[in-house]
């Protein structure tokens, strides 16, 4: 039987390049969009690696609606993963236009191709910022949206929004996962996270710490209402999101969708502090780390986890890959990045 044929935009980032390596390992064939603005050129040779496969890859910017619709025509695509988007909560704040541009400009133009080339549905990048700082832990899907605390979360919103209209009117089954902090990397230690500059994220700033690219991690308060005074989040293993990715392909591709959008919490259910985080890394690669606690980082809600009974039932999916991995692989990553300098 001819291999259904994804296409992935943003397939060269973070979670995006170890979606690709899941849905060859279950039998797809992989295309993939990006315009390399958060990512590189040789992650395509290192998804060919680890998965023995050529992938069909086109560098092209999705705010450029005649290209993208130039790279749809006769490929018969059977579905698309929208990850390509900007993901700085810190920039979108400076830079709201262009969030708004790229993000929610993107998104129409993967629609209006999926509507003109006939593709048969969408599985969208959405975030947990959508919920802002929750009244009643743990989030489930059914917990109010909050006033988006960032052009970013705005965006994710607004993506949302349209795309649940879109399916409805087009009659185009289309899923939104809710990620919660996707961390960690795959085994090989070829893929993983590649922050451009100073890393707004915790575990890269650990791993670069630890490394010894920076003098030392600042933990952003103590004094929250939490276990040890330092924020609570859901931190998920990038390859078990990426698998959840494979399954709502798959409910996709077998009409199994009851209805036109659906939308899941992606998390493991479990909340850590910001210093159980940092424990789990010292202990599991058996190093020091030099870290100071500062004051809180503005904008930091105190404390969030996700209720992923939902997504465990009907995508038939769950998160199996604890802390201590995420903190191992997150390691072996970057030392194995720093030694082939990349
Ligand atoms: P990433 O920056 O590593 O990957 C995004 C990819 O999209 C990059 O390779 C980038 O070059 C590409 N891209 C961006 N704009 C593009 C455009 N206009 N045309 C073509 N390519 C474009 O980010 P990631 O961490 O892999 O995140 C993927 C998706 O998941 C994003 O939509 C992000 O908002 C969402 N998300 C990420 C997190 C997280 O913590 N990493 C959490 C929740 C949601
Ligand atoms: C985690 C915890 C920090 C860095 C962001 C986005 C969210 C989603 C995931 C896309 C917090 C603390 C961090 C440091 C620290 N992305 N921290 N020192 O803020 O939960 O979520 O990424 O959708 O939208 O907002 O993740 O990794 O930045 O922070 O103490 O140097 O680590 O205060 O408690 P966050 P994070």
């Amino acid at each position: 039987m001819k291999k259904r044929n994804i296409l992935v935009t943003g397939g060269l980032g973070y979670i995006g390049s170890h979606t690709c390596v899941e849905l060859i390992k279950s039998g797809y064939e992989v295309s993939i969009i990006d315009n390399l603005v958060n990512s590189e050129r040789f992650i395509l040779d290192r998804i060919e690696k680890i998965s023995g496969e050529k992938i069909n890859f086109y560098e092209i910017d999705i705010k450029d609606l005649d290209e993208t619709r130039s790279c749809f025509k006769n490929k018969n695509f059977d579905l698309v993963i929208h990850f390509a988007a900007l993901k700085s909560v810190n920039e979108s704040v400076i830079f709201p236009d262009r969030y708004y541009r790229n993000n929610i400009g993107s998104l129409e133009n993967i629609l209006k191709c999926i509507e003109s080339e006939d593709v048969g549905g969408l599985v969208f990048s959405s975030s947990c910022t959508v919920y802002g700082q929750p009244d009643i832990l743990p989030v489930t899907e059914s917990s109010p949206l909050k006033k988006a605390e960032s052009p970013y979360a705005e965006t994710k919103q607004i993506c949302e929004k349209i795309i649940k209209e879109f399916s409805t009117i087009n009659t185009k089954p289309s899923i939104s996962l809710r990620y919660f902090n996707p961390v960690g990397a795959h085994e090989s230690g070829l893929i993983g996270e590649l922050p451009r500059g100073v890393p707004d994220n915790l575990v890269p700033f650990i791993t670069q710490t630890a490394i010894g690219k920076r003098d030392k991690l600042k933990v952003f308060g103590d004094d929250y209402n939490t276990k040890d005074g330092t924020p609570i989040r859901d931190y998920i293993h990038v390859v078990d999101l990426a698998e959840a990715h494979v399954s709502a392909v798959d409910r996709l591709i077998n009409d199994e969708t009851k209805d036109n959008y659906e939308f899941y919490n992606v998390g493991t259910g479990t909340g850590y502090s910001v210093l159980e985080v940092i424990k789990s890394f010292e202990r599991i690669n058996k190093i020091k780390l030099s870290y100071e606690i500062v004051g809180r980082r503005e904008g930091d809600i105190e404390s969030i986890y996700s209720d992923n009974k939902l997504s465990s039932k009907t995508l038939n999916w769950r998160a199996i890959r604890d802390l201590d991995q995420m903190m191992k692989s997150a390691w072996i990553w970057e030392k194995k990045f720093n030694e082939s300098d990349s």
